[in-house]
C-alpha cells in the first residue's frame, strides 16, 4: 500500500512565539499547494497557539513536543492531552531521545502517553533509536525491538492506526553524522516486521515510519527514496524556512 508521507520539524527549545511566527509567515508560500506530503511542526509549548493560528487554513498541522500521560493533575511543568486539543494541535512527538536522556522517559512512561494519544485521537510520533555503543556492539536490531514492544504493549489492532514511529539512531541526533540510505532502510526493515509480530502485517503495512537524525536539504532525498521510509523528522535543518521546505520538497 501506498503511505502517505509525512515531514516533520522538531523545534526542540528554539523560537520565541515572534520567531515561529516569522517561520510561518516565511515558510507556508513555499510549500503552497503542496499535498503530497503531510506537514508538521512542533514549537515549544510556549508558541503552539501562536503556530496553530498562524498556519489556519493551511496545509501544515501542529503538534506538542511532549504531553503528559495523566488526564490532569498536579505535573508542574507538563501539558495534557485536552490542553493539547484546546489550542488544536493535532500530533505530539513521544520517547524522543533527549526526553529519554535528560528527563528520564523509559519505555513504559512512552507506552502511557501513546495510549493516552491514541484514546484522545491525538497523532503520536513514537521516537526510538539505538545509542552508538549498541550500534558497534552490534545491538542495533535488539535494542529498535524492545523498544518497539515496550510502546506497544496493550495497545490493541483497532487503535494502532494512527501511530507513526520515528527511527532515530541517538548518534545521528544533531551531529551533522546521518544514517546512511542503507542502513537507515535496514533498521526501517527490521521496525516494520517486528510491528508485524506484534500487530500483524496489515498494521504494519499502514504504519508511516519516519527516519531522524541530521537530516538535511542535500540528504533528504537519497534517505526518502527508500521503500521503508515514509518521512522525516527533521530538528537543526526544520529551524529555517528555506532549508525545511527544500526538505519538505525532496
Ligand atoms: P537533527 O534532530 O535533525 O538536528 O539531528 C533530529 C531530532 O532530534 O528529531
Amino acid at each position: 500500500m501506498s503511505r502517505k508521507a509525512l515531514i516533520a520539524a522538531n523545534w526542540k527549545m528554539y523560537k520565541t512565539p515572534a520567531e515561529a511566527q516569522a517561520f510561518v509567515d516565511a515558510f507556508l508560500p513555499l510549500v503552497a499547494g503542496h499535498t503530497r506530503d503531510e506537514i508538521v511542526l512542533f514549537p515549544s509549548a510556549t508558541s503552539l497557539s501562536t503556530v496553530v493560528e498562524a498556519v489556519a487554513g493551511s496545509n501544515v498541522a501542529v503538534g506538542l513536543q511532549n504531553m503528559h500521560w495523566a488526564e490532569e493533575g498536579a505535573y508542574t511543568g507538563e501539558s495534557s492531552a485536552a490542553m493539547l486539543k484546546a489550542v488544536g494541535a493535532t500530533h505530539t512527538l513521544i520517547g524522543h531521545s533527549e526526553r529519554r536522556q535528560y528527563f528520564g522517559e523509559n519505555d513504559e512512561v512512552v507506552n502511557l502517553k501513546l495510549q493516552t494519544a491514541l484514546k484522545h485521537g491525538i497523532i503520536p510520533i513514537v521516537c526510538i533509536g539505538e545509542h552508538l555503543d549498541e550500534r558497534e556492539a552490534g545491538k542495533t536490531a535488539v535494542v529498535l525491538c524492545a523498544q518497539l514492544r515496550g510502546a506497544l504493549t496493550g495497545v490493541t489492532l483497532e487503535a494502532a492506526a494512527p501511530i507513526v514511529i520515528a527511527y532515530e539512531p541517538v548518534w545521528a541526533i544533531g551531529t551533522g553524522r546521518t544514517a546512511t540510505p542503507e542502513m537507515a532502510a535496514e533498521a526501517h526493515q527490521i521496525i516494520r516486521a517486528e510491528i508485524s509480530q506484534i500487530l500483524g502485517p496489515a498494521v504494519a503495512d499502514a504504519v508511516r515510519i519516519l527516519y531522524g537524525g541530521s537530516v538535511k536539504p542535500d540528504n533528504a532525498s537519497s534517505l526518502l527514496q527508500q521503500h521503508d521510509i515514509d518521512g522525516a523528522l527533521v530538528g537543526g535543518a526544520s529551524l529555517k524556512p528555506d532549508s525545511f521546505a527544500a526538505i519538505v520538497k525532496y
